[in-house]
């Protein structure tokens, strides 16, 4: 399955009611969106038919999210699903999940794209090739390694690879503990020291079975009750986390 047929699916199980993303390109994935949307792309040139209410800043999303009032907007002060695929290089795409976190719930779902390298030229912050992952998947990593608190799941999407974020907590503010000796080590020159284990995928998740899991029609009911917190939405995706 590829990275847009998987937020697609997404969008049919968390059935959002507001969508941001960073990087919109030609708007693939803008496309797959039907509710109230932001999309940020200091560069997109939108050949896609959108059939969401959509409002498309020119600009980078951290120019945008620093504005007064970021979501103003969309209905409700709330993202319900992200999709993070601006500039691929670590810092921006850990830069953009923490601010799009301010704007979340627990029952909120991010994915970013491109974490999954096929090999160490692709992963290269200096872009060297055509498909282009950056070093996003260090992104991941440091939320699994500074957020213990998250789920993070790297998915078996092709061509690249997506990493799915459950549990978000809006209460952080932006902040993340240890950010700055990350970005001191995560910043090298190239190339990059891809782990084997990303480069071979071997602790990623099926797609299908991520869209599969009983959790979403939780996820969704505890939304729509305003009980939802991380202890509840991790229980509800036991069958994915075991
Ligand atoms: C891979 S493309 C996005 C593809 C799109 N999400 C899709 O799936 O069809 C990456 C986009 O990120 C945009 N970009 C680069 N730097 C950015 C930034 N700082 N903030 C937001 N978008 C950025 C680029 O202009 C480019 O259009």
């Amino acid at each position: 399955m590829n990275r847009h047929a998987f937020l697609a699916g997404l969008h049919d199980v968390v059935r959002p009611r507001t969508y941001l993303e960073t990087g919109v390109q030609i708007g693939q994935s803008l496309q797959l969106s039907r509710v109230p949307s932001i999309g940020i792309d200091p560069e997109f040139s939108i050949t896609r038919e959108i059939q969401a209410d959509v409002q498309l800043a020119r600009t980078s999303s951290d120019e945008f999210f620093a504005r007064k009032d970021p979501l103003a907007h969309l209905p409700i002060p709330v993202v319900d699903l992200s999709f993070i695929d601006g500039m691929h290089l670590a810092e921006y795409a850990l830069r953009d999940f923490l601010a799009v976190e301010r704007f979340t719930t627990p029952a909120s779902v991010v994915l970013f794209d491109d974490t999954l390298p096929l090999n160490v030229p692709m992963a290269n912050r200096k872009r060297a090739t055509t498909a282009w992952t950056g070093d996003v998947y260090k992104a991941a990593a440091a939320l699994r390694e500074l957020r213990p608190d998250l789920v993070v799941l790297d998915i078996d999407t092709t061509v690249t690879g997506t990493t799915l974020v459950l549990c978000p907590d809006a209460s952080r503010d932006g902040v993340l503990d240890g950010y700055d000796d990350w970005l001191e080590s995560a910043v090298t020159p190239d190339p990059q020291p891809v782990p084997q284990q990303i480069l071979n995928r071997t602790n990623v998740v099926d797609p299908e079975r991520v869209l599969a899991s009983a959790g979403w029609s939780r996820l969704v009911q505890l939304r729509g009750s305003g009980s939802a917190d991380a202890a509840s939405i991790r229980a509800a995706f036991s069958d994915v986390l075991g």
